[in-house]
Order: structure tokens, then sequence, then C-alpha cells
């Protein structure tokens, strides 16, 4: 197979983790796996010092203009970032971003000649009601066809019920799932997108969810503050090389 583990640690809007920057920083993308933070814009600056690989939490796909508190994905990558998340259900929620919205920002990071991550995810009541690949069927439908053309194209699998509440799908629920997205990919690239899973990921569980075939990767929140853990996890992916 050749796909890549990714292990992308999503800050949110906290502070670098100590020693994020030091020579052993387990936030280094080292050998067989592609380790990636995604920091603050104001932490930006610091991580690309560090020489980590780094992306951006959200981007705006307008290059320029009147759209004030916003940075464009063509600043981001100018500035030296190499991925962008786009619609991360807290931008959804926090910021009203829509799925057309979500395509627009993957896009633009296309063109920029970036990596976009696509998150996508069904509520705990989608899941209750049976709905969820309905849901994801949804949310993916303006993402799918822009996989033709670029490979490049990430999608992270958060259910968000998940995110942050200590409570992770089970790794069975999460291979049905990937291997339902793969199934809506265009047949020339399903064997050549990551599909990353979020929510919830540790050091316990990750190896159980990085072992089923369609999980190549994690998006990870919580776990990624604490470097130790951190490290465990992104070893834990050196172990799986796919
Ligand atoms: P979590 O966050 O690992 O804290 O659940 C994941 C995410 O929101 O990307």
């Amino acid at each position: 197979m050749d796909r890549k583990f990714l292990i992308a640690a999503n800050w949110k809007m906290n502070p670098p983790p100590t020693g994020f920057d030091a020579p052993d920083s387990p936030y280094r993308a080292e050998g067989a796996v592609d380790v990636i933070v995604l920091p603050t814009f104001v932490d930006l600056h610091a991580a690309i010092a560090a020489k980590l690989l780094v992306g951006a939490q959200c981007g705006r796909p307008e290059p320029s203009g009147a759209f004030t508190g916003d940075v464009s994905i063509t600043q981001l990558k100018t500035f030296g970032c190499r991925y962008v998340l786009c619609g991360h259900s807290e931008r959804r929620r926090e910021h009203g971003e829509t799925d057309k919205m979500v395509a627009e920002q993957a896009i633009a990071t296309l063109e920029a000649g970036m990596h976009p991550i696509v998150c996508i995810g069904e509520t705990e009541e989608e899941r209750r009601a049976k709905k969820e690949r309905h849901v994801i069927e949804k949310q993916l439908k303006n993402i799918t066809q822009l996989v033709t053309r670029n490979p490049q194209l990430i999608i992270a699998y958060e259910p968000v019920w998940a995110i942050g509440t200590g409570k992770t799908a089970t790794p069975k629920d999460a291979q049905d799932m990937h291997s339902f997205i793969r199934s809506l990919l265009p047949k020339d690239q399903r064997n050549a997108t990551r599909i990353l899973y979020g929510g919830s990921m540790n050091a316990a569980n990750a190896e159980e969810l990085l072992k089923q075939p369609d999980v190549d990767g994690g998006l990870i929140g919580g776990a990624s503050l604490k470097p130790e853990e951190f490290g465990r996890i992104v070893g834990i992916a050196e172990k799986f090389p796919e």
C-alpha cells in the first residue's frame, strides 16, 4: 500500500507544549511517519522556525481583502505552512462553516500547492438515529471530485461525539466508517488518499485504531499537548508502516 501514516497534533487554542522546538522533539517528522503540528496563527512562526512540518487550523480562500480577523490561505503558504485544516467541527460549530465553505477552503489550499485536511464526522444524535453514513456522504459530496485531480487531499474522520470527550469510536466502527469513506472516493484515488481518525485518540487506544487497514493516521487534540504521550503515539505509528 502506498499510504504513509500521518500523525497531526492539533494544538487548538493552546500554546505549544514545552520542548516542542527541542532537537529531540516528538513533533519532528522523521522517517517512516509524517508528523505535523497545527498551532494557533500566533505560534505558527515559532513552529516553522523550529523546522517542524506545520499546518494552520483554518484559512480563508480569498487571497486578500476586507475580511477582518481572517488569514488567507495564500498568506499561510507564503508564511511557510504546508497543510490547512478545513472544516474542523469546532469551526463548523463556532464559525458556521458549511460544507460549501469547507470545499472552497480545500480548493484554495490545493491551488496554493498545500495539503487540505478535510474534517468530517457525525454528531451523537445523528449516530443514534443511524444517519452517520448519510451525513458523511453529504459532507463529502463537494470533496470527492477534488481528489481525482489532487491526491494530496487528506480526509479526517472525526465523530463529533468523540472529540475531547474521552469517548473513542471502537476500532471496528472506525474501520467501518473509513472503508465506507474510501468507497466514496473516485476509484483511481481510493488507495492513495489518506484518511485520518480523530476523536480522543491517545497512547492507550492508538495501537488498535492505527492497526485498522483503512486508518492512515490520527488527528490528535488533547493528547498532542502532552509531548511524552504524543511521542508514544508516533512510536506506535512507526511500528505499523503501511
Ligand atoms: P481530541 O481532539 O483528540 O482532543 O478529541 C481531536 C480534534 O479535535 O482534532
